[in-house]
């Protein structure tokens, strides 16, 4: 189906559900809260310390809905967290493949790794940002990695972020917090199937600098977080990598106060260190600290949304543009995208008499069938829907028989394109019979329609469209003044097509031939005329006059025409009928 039909018939549709769909269209969706484990079963106490990744226990599905396994390709090698739709938090030594966005994938919602869960969710990767100072020599400072996805999670029950720390939010020492992932229950033990978790208490740093010195890894302002028990028996290891250690903040909701980065073996306790040969020696649990690097996080984050925020006016205000001519462009440049959660509204107006034709050269919004995410949409005389489009292709340019438009720009909470530019300018009402033609013609008054160069032949391939909007409680009449089309048994070649508004798919009456086809009458006050020719073989053509007719006492919503002229009727017209 050529572009231009397509939309052609979102918009119809458009029309049929506004009533409703418009307040949808205008709302505008929250994120879900962070931290929140939506079946969170028992209170936190301290008899969780008792059940033993390493010493830890298998969580229950859903419990860490913020927990992402990284995979190449299909297999587990590192842990992440989500904080929001499109963003995991990570390790920056899990990510230092040059390769890596060639293979990696992100699994949300997964629990059991050898099944596929009900709300797993696998995501490729759009980028990656390791921390600028990241030093893979341990202790491997600033070992943290932004991972922005292709695509975004679908929040619910068993995928969910959890919070970034506020930035004067401490964890302080002797805090219990928890640690997951799909690491080693040992050191070199086996792989888990199942998401496991362990509680830890945090260190305080100075503890923490004085055991790295015993494994000789000084430590001095850096960004590593200790956390575990001077005997060991608990820890990370091998696998949880990048995964999260989680505390839980003032009211409950669990925020990333780590991310999980090395160890000395796992769960080897470390008090007699210094007693042992080195390579015996053992260590806390080692991870990033995220307060340390919570402004970098912000700032990448920021400066992504930034990347994508229009510098072009838009806001729930009007913005009128006057004069003959002009253009659009939203955002400003087309290098910028535009935010999520917008609504923009500008008005074209040009003098009065003078009709309005609009030509879009770039486009690129959210793609959906009914374009029910983000869109444009285009409304003329009296409020009057007469377009609403989406995707990636410029809608083919729209004359629009009336001296002002306006435009509205909706987006949701998610996804995000590069907007679209377009100029527009006044044009005289009196080129307009064909102007279905070289443009969708969108007509508010009754008329005359033709097909291009009549009554001179009509040119091959031609794609013309009228949408006619009657006033309301009227109904439209297409009469035919003369018809010269190639003729053939089911007007397959060159036809006239009348369609109801609704989706395209109610066909009123379709014409060829040489005779002139009776007049068809709308069921509504909209009517949509297609014209289209194929590569052969061109005739005069035809034209036709609309008119109104008024429907007294009658709703023309609910006003249902008996067609006068049986439908089969004039469905063909040939020389000899
Ligand atoms: N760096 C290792 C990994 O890639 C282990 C991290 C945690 N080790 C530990 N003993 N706490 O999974």
């Amino acid at each position: 189906m050529p572009v231009a039909l397509h939309k052609l018939l979102l918009f119809t549709f458009g029309i049929v559900y506004l009533a409703d769909g418009n307040s949808a269209l205008l709302s505008v969706r929250k994120d879900p809260r962070c931290g929140w484990k939506p079946h969170e079963t028992k209170p936190w106490s301290y008899f969780n310390l008792l059940t033993r990744i390493v010493g830890g226990n298998q969580v229950e599905q859903g419990s860490h809905p913020w927990q992402v396994s990284l995979k190449r390709r299909q297999r587990h090698f590192c842990g992440g967290t989500i904080v929001s739709a499109q963003w995991v938090v990570t390790a920056a030594h899990c990510v230092v493949d040059r390769y890596i966005l060639d293979y990696l994938n992100v699994t949300a919602g997964e629990y059991d790794l050898s099944l596929e869960e009900a709300e797993e969710q696998t995501l490729p990767v759009e980028s990656i940002i390791k921390h600028p100072n990241f030093n893979p020599g341990r202790p491997m400072n600033y070992d943290i990695a932004l991972v922005k996805l292709k695509g975004s999670f679908r929040f619910g029950p068993s995928v969910a972020p959890a919070c970034l720390p506020d930035p004067d939010e401490k964890f302080d020492p002797g805090y219990i917090c928890t640690t997951c992932g799909w690491g080693r229950l040992r050191e070199n033990g086996n792989l888990p199937q199942v998401l496991h978790e362990v509680n830890l208490p945090i260190l305080n740093y100075k503890e923490c600098s004085k055991i790295l010195l015993t494994l000789r890894k000084p430590i001095q302002g850096d960004t590593l977080m200790c956390a575990g028990f001077p005997d060991g028996g608990k820890d990370a290891c091998q696998g949880d990598s990048g995964g999260p250690l989680l505390c839980r903040r003032k009211h409950g909701a669990w925020t990333l106060a780590g991310v999980t980065s090395w160890g000395m073996g796992c769960a080897r306790g470390w008090i007699n260190n210094l007693r042992k040969n080195y390579d015996q020696r053992g260590s806390p649990g080692v991870f990033t600290d995220l307060r340390k690097v919570l402004s970098w996080i912000h700032g990448k984050i920021n400066a992504d949304l930034k990347m994508k925020s229009s510098t072009a006016s838009c806001s729930s205000q009007d913005g009128k543009l006057h004069g003959n001519e002009g253009s659009l462009h939203f955002p400003e440049s087309p290098k910028h995208f535009y935010e999520n959660n917008q609504l923009c509204v500008w008005t074209l107006l040009v003098p009065k008499g003078m009709h309005v034709l609009l030509n879009f050269s770039h486009f690129d919004v959210e793609p959906d069938t009914f374009c029910d995410y983000d869109s444009l949409l285009v409304y003329s005389k009296d409020d009057r829907l007469v377009g609403k489009f989406c995707g990636d292709d410029p809608p083919s340019p729209i004359l629009v028989g009336y001296n002002s438009v306006r435009l509205k720009f909706v987006s949701d909470n998610k996804e995000y394109g590069a907007g679209f530019s377009m100029t527009y300018k006044a044009v005289s009402p009196d080129a307009l019979p064909d102007s279905g033609c070289g443009s969708l013609a969108v007509l508010f008054k009754a008329g005359v329609i033709q097909s291009m160069h009549y009554p001179e032949p009509y040119s091959n391939l031609a794609q013309c469209h009228w949408i006619i909007h009657a006033p309301e409680d009227h109904v439209i009449l297409l009469t035919y003044q003369s018809f010269e089309t190639e003729e053939n048994e089911d007007c397959s070649y060159d036809s006239v097509t009348v369609y109801e508004d609704s989706a395209k798919e109610e066909e009123i009456a379709k014409s060829c031939g040489f005779a002139v086809p009776p007049p068809v009458l709308s069921f509504s006050n909209v009517m949509l005329i297609i014209f289209k020719s194929d590569e052969t073989e061109t005739f005069g053509g035809f034209r036709a006059t609309i008119s109104f007719i008024h429907m007294a006492g009658k709703g023309s919503n609910e006003y249902k025409w008996q067609p006068a002229f049986p439908q089969g009727q004039h469905r063909r017209f040939s020389r000899e009928s």
